[in-house]
């Protein structure tokens, strides 16, 4: 285990190109694995989730090349082959769910397996649209190791019963092969890089509108390689963006940025916290928009506490972390609720960052779903968990930057499991 020390910093000044966004990196080598033909990735993500997810597809007989300028996948064409191995997720979430769905049309039996944080994860959310979609799926307790016995699927229409674009994933990819028209509706519109790939990689999916939207794909339909540029990571973004109202003549230029808006409430939320936003520009590519911002420190626009509950809670889903540790350093603080999906992550974001920001000295309030943080508090460093989470260790580097001594993040490493070079760039922006 690995310990970076964070010392308080005075300012944060400089520009950066955040490598690729983790959940489009999986969808692009999902969908290129499957395809026919070689698709080029460039700017895919560091992190070693996506690159699970790849591994995923060496086993299932694509061809993946990683060439240093980009990737290259060359998918199999609609038929996975039988692994001859288990399929290793690591500690990805998104792998093994989405995965799920992708291969059970297949007609062989595939084991997914992950490490010990993912082996506690909620599984069954996948295994019932899957298994009424007419696959055999084992788990254990609810858990991986999910063993699917994969075989000729049937649509199914299907409401999501909790806001999660990885459920809703393994959905539309296990009907893009099934047989009929497979349909979905969401009570919380989740992020819809899945709808934007799909499209991108040649199906065709529509959306009926009205009261209860839903998304429609046909099975059957089969998928052509791309080129593809992967937009910059905005969850990775949001550590700098957070540290950067922590500074008032703080200065931020992030370049080719993914700001899909499904995903870009953060940039709002940053700005009613005090962050001056300028969008230099954007650009579409495959449906996503790519765009470079300015960010300076402002006056905070809010009122009162800043509050996040209902669907902006799942919207925010994976910056919560780092918006509760430099909320006490906020003016009026923040309130989160209906997130109780937190516990659920890659550890139990809401203990952990509770349990972290006490260790610093701060006050707060835990809810099942949540908490209530004051703003105005006084921080001082400590000896930081992050409990193997890489967000924790990343969120916690950001709450350090304006302690009033140095805070040790105590299993760092974990921070390589969306992006690798986290601290190197904490380090250039926030000389210490
Ligand atoms: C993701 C969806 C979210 C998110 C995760 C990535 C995705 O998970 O927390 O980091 O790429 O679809 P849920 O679907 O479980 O909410």
């Amino acid at each position: 285990m690995s310990t970076e020390i964070i010392h308080p910093a005075r300012s944060l000044q400089g520009s950066l190109v955040l490598p690729g966004d983790k959940s489009i990196s999986h969808r692009y080598a999902m969908l290129a694995g499957l395809a026919e033909g070689t698709t080029k990735l460039s700017n895919f993500s560091t992190g070693a989730d996506p690159h699970s997810s790849l591994g995923c597809m060496a086993a299932l007989g694509a061809e993946v090349k990683d060439l240093g300028t980009h990737i290259e996948v060359t998918g199999v064409g609609g038929s996975f082959r039988q692994p001859t191995g288990d399929l290793d997720c690591g500690n990805s979430g998104s792998t093994m769910r989405m995965l799920s769905g992708l291969i059970a049309s297949h007609p062989h039996t595939f084991t997914l397996i992950g490490d010990h944080s993912l082996t506690v994860r909620p599984m069954e959310r996948i295994r019932k649209p899957l298994e009424q979609m007419g696959a055999r799926i084992a788990l254990v307790d609810g858990h991986a190791p999910i063993t699917i016995n994969g075989g000729p699927l049937k649509a199914i229409d299907f409401d999501t019963p909790i806001p999660s674009a990885q459920v809703k994933t393994a959905v539309l990819f296990a009907g893009l092969q099934a047989e009929g028209t497979t349909s979905l509706s969401e009570a919380i519109t989740t992020r819809d890089h899945t709808e934007h790939a799909l499209r991108a990689f040649g199906a065709k999916l529509t959306r009926e509108t009205g009261e209860r939207p839903r998304l429609v794909i046909a099975g059957g339909q089969k998928l052509k390689a791309i080129e593809a540029t992967v937009p910059g990571d905005l969850s990775s973004a949001a550590f700098f963006l957070c540290a950067a109202l922590l500074f008032p003549d703080s200065n931020l230029i992030l370049d080719s940025l993914g700001m899909n808006p499904t995903r870009s409430a953060l940039l709002d939320v940053v700005a009613a916290l005090g962050a001056k936003i300028k969008v230099l520009n954007v650009e579409e590519q495959h449906g996503e928009l790519i765009g470079t911002i300015q960010v300076n420190a402002a006056p905070a626009l809010s009122r009162g506490p800043m509050e996040i509950s209902g669907a902006l809670t799942a919207q925010l889903i994976d910056e919560l972390p780092v918006l509760a540790a430099i909320a006490p350093y906020t003016r009026h603080g923040m309130i989160i609720r209906d997130a109780k999906e937190l516990r659920v992550k890659e550890s139990d974001r809401i203990d952990l960052v509770a349990r972290n920001l006490r260790a610093m000295g701060a006050t707060l309030t835990e809810h099942e779903d949540g908490m209530e943080i004051p703003g105005g508090q006084t921080l001082h460093g400590a000896q930081i968990d992050s409990g193997s989470d890489h967000r924790i260790a990343m969120a916690f580097s950001i709450a350090g930057l304006r302690a009033t001594s140095a805070t040790e993040i105590n299993g760092a490493e974990a921070a390589a499991i969306s992006f690798p070079e986290f601290f190197t760039h904490l380090r250039n922006l926030c000389p210490q």
